[in-house]
């Protein structure tokens, strides 16, 4: 069974999740960053630390994470409804599972948040071991999703 939409609107689909990965790639590196100076917050002392409270770090990191959390989840999703509408199927590959693994590395990484604020290492060691995990296969994502936009562009 296919969707009756337009062929045009169809096509367009195709470039809305791509858009939308790239923007987020972004977001993670910039999520990142702040999770960093999470960590540099909580080790520094004297002036230093006064002054990295001042960036409320750990609040920021927050509120982007939860973004992220969300639109990678929902961009998920939205890629599998593309190739669905577009080809009646999925196509069980690299770009399918990767993304799959990493839409669960962020839903398990995000739940540790009521742990590490309770100040638990375990979870902070876990969480950044997970997101780092998702960073690097986010990167070789970005790399399969431009293969499979470059395929669109030559079917078309
Ligand atoms: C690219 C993705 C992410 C990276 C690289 C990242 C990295 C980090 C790092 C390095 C820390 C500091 C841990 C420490 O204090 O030693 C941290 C803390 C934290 N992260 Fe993330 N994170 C990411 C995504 C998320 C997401 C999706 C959420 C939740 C929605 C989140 C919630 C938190 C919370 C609540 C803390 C503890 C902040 C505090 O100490 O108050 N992070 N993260
Ligand atoms: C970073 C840049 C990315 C690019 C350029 C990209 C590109 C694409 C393209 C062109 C498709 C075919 C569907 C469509 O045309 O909309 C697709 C499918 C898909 N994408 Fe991405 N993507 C990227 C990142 C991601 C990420 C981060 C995830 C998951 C967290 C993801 C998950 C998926 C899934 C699950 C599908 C369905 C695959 C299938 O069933 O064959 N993608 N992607």
């Amino acid at each position: 069974m296919s969707l009756e939409l337009s062929p045009s609107v169809k096509y367009w689909l195709n470039f809305f999740h791509p858009l939308m990965m790239w923007a987020l790639l972004v977001v993670s590196i910039y999520a990142a960053y702040l999770g960093l100076q999470v960590q540099r917050t909580r080790n520094a002392q004297g002036e230093e630390k006064k002054e990295l409270i001042k960036g409320r770090y750990n609040v920021r990191h927050y509120q982007i994470g939860s973004i992220l959390l969300a639109l990678m989840v929902t961009g998920a999703i939205g890629g599998m409804a593309v190739t669905y509408i577009n080809n009646g199927k999925l196509f069980v590959g690299p770009h399918l599972i990767a993304g799959l693994g990493m839409t669960g590395l962020i839903a398990f990484s995000a739940a540790l948040s009521p742990y590490m604020q309770k100040g638990a290492n375990w979870a902070r060691a876990t969480h950044i071991l997970l997101n780092f995990t998702l960073l690097g296969l986010f990167v070789w994502q970005a790399v399969s999703g431009v293969q499979i936009v470059q395929k669109i562009l030559t079917k078309a």
